[in-house]
């Protein structure tokens, strides 16, 4: 038999400990699908001593992950440790540079420094896999890359965040605020105990970025992405949403514009958005993940599947594993450095589309005149709007729903709409997506 691929494993977190169980149970079946056995020799995590649920005996340890790439018994480097910078990246940039093709889950390490990485990777001829980056277990990268790489991507649309999105649903379902979900969530495990990464739209943002690289065959840019997270959003607002035919969903977007005035490019964004509830995307639910993928030829694609866990991430891991041991490998980002496109990134002020915006004022005559006078005066038309309850000198929430609008325009319009004196609190606007 030709002989065993042999993995340095860096990390024995909820990840690495998972890939030491599937490599365990299903080893039959991936010795035949990678036409060898796989087969995990060194190790390497913080704490020696710590019980991980799992036999260590007979693997190799290193106190230091770097060393992993240097020792020669190892063919293949995975990198479970996390973080954009520290020992994730010295080991991943280690073991390129001896040659070592790298598997790794991280997706913030690609988003940050993934360009320079591909460079890394290219130079010395070996693969960089990051299938379990995106979305957990839904094969993702590979869908885009490989499966769909004769399309011209016009769209990719995520959630991306399982946390934000357990979040969304359980305010949605229950009619509960934020704080006391995001609360209960910590309690049961679904949030972590400092959650702004996921809440914040962090961890959705790498992931966008990483997906945005690949569907439209340029560089990484993490910086380009906007990022809002779900904090702002309230139990009133997802009730009206739902009245207006809408689900709130944290989303990630990518897509190639063209606003006019020689402005095209990718924009990529991640907030909260309104999406017809009638839509695929607003019934996944709780922790799972989905991408929907528009692409020329092959029309629209969606994924769905759970986005994080032992078990969906080791298989991605996994699965990249029996890639390098076939021998297959596919650039970086779907194409060489050199030929990668310089589409510019088209910042959020130049966002055209339609606007949920609510405002809490005081229920007295002429103050809706005025806010409607502010946004004629931007160029904002009104598709609808809603006004629920009488409290004469009162906060009062009024919801106004905007036609296709440029965001510079409305942004303009909720400064001096927010400076009113019967405007009683920061007003909250949720951009509107089709499907
Ligand atoms: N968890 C998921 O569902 C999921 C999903 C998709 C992607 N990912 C990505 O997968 C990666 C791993 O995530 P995880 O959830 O498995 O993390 P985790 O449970 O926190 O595990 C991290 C591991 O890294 C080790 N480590 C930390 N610092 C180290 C150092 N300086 N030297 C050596 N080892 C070190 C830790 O050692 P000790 O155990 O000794 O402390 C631990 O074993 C991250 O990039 C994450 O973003 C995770």
């Amino acid at each position: 038999m030709t002989h065993p691929l042999s993995i340095g494993l860096a990390g024995l977190g909820t990840v690495g400990v998972g890939l030491l169980r599937l490599l365990a149970q299903n080893a039959d079946l991936i010795t035949a699908r990678a036409g060898r056995p796989v087969i995990v020799t060194a190790v390497s995590a913080r704490d020696r001593g710590r019980d991980r649920g799992v036999s260590l005996a007979g693997l190799h340890w290193h106190d230091d992950p770097v060393a992993l790439a240097a020792d020669p018994s190892i063919d293949v480097v995975v990198e479970l440790i996390g973080g954009a910078d520290g020992p994730a990246r010295h080991l991943v940039e280690a073991a390129l540079a001896e040659r070592k093709p790298v598997v790794t889950a991280n997706k913030a390490l690609l988003a940050v420094h993934g360009a320079a990485l591909a460079h890394a990777a290219e130079a010395a001829g070996v693969p960089l896999a990051f299938e379990a980056a995106v979305a957990g277990g839904i094969p993702v990268i590979k869908a885009l890359r490989e499966g769909l790489a004769v399309n011209r991507i016009a769209r990719v649309t995520g959630i991306l965040n399982g946390t934000c999105n357990y979040i969304l649903t359980r305010m949605t379902d229950e009619g509960r605020d934020f704080a006391e979900i995001l609360a209960d969530a910590q309690r049961l495990g679904y949030a972590e105990t400092d959650p702004s990464f996921d809440i914040d739209g962090i961890d959705a943002a790498h992931k966008l970025a990483i997906l945005a690289a690949l569907a439209f065959g340029r560089p990484v840019a993490f910086e380009a992405v906007h990022v809002e997270g779900i904090r702002a959003i309230s139990a009133l607002d997802i009730g009206f949403a739902r009245e207006l035919g809408y689900r709130i969903k944290l989303l990630g977007i990518a897509s190639s514009v063209d606003p006019g005035a020689s402005e095209a490019g990718i924009e990529a964004r991640v907030h909260p958005a309104m999406v017809p509830e009638h839509a695929p995307i607003a019934r996944v639910d709780g922790v799972f993940n989905a991408i929907v993928i528009e692409g020329d030829f092959v029309g629209r694609v969606m994924l769905e599947g759970r986005g994080a866990g032992a078990g969906p991430t080791a298989s991605a891991v996994a699965a990249d594993l029996i890639d390098i041991a076939r021998g297959r490998a596919t650039p970086v980002w779907g194409a060489s450095a050199g030929s990668l496109s310089t589409s510019p990134s088209v910042p959020i002020g130049q966002h055209v589309g339609p606007y949920y915006l609510r405002l809490m004022v005081v229920d007295r005559p002429g103050v809706i005149a005025d806010v409607t006078a502010i946004l004629r005066d931007q160029g904002v038309s009104l598709e609808s709007m809603l006004q629920r309850g009488r409290a004469p000198g009162e906060a009062v929430p009024v919801v106004l729903v905007t036609h296709e609008t440029r965001e510079s325009a409305m942004r303009s319009a909720l400064g001096r709409i927010a400076a009113l004196d019967a405007v009683m609190e920061k007003p909250t606007l949720v951009r509107i997506e089709a499907d």
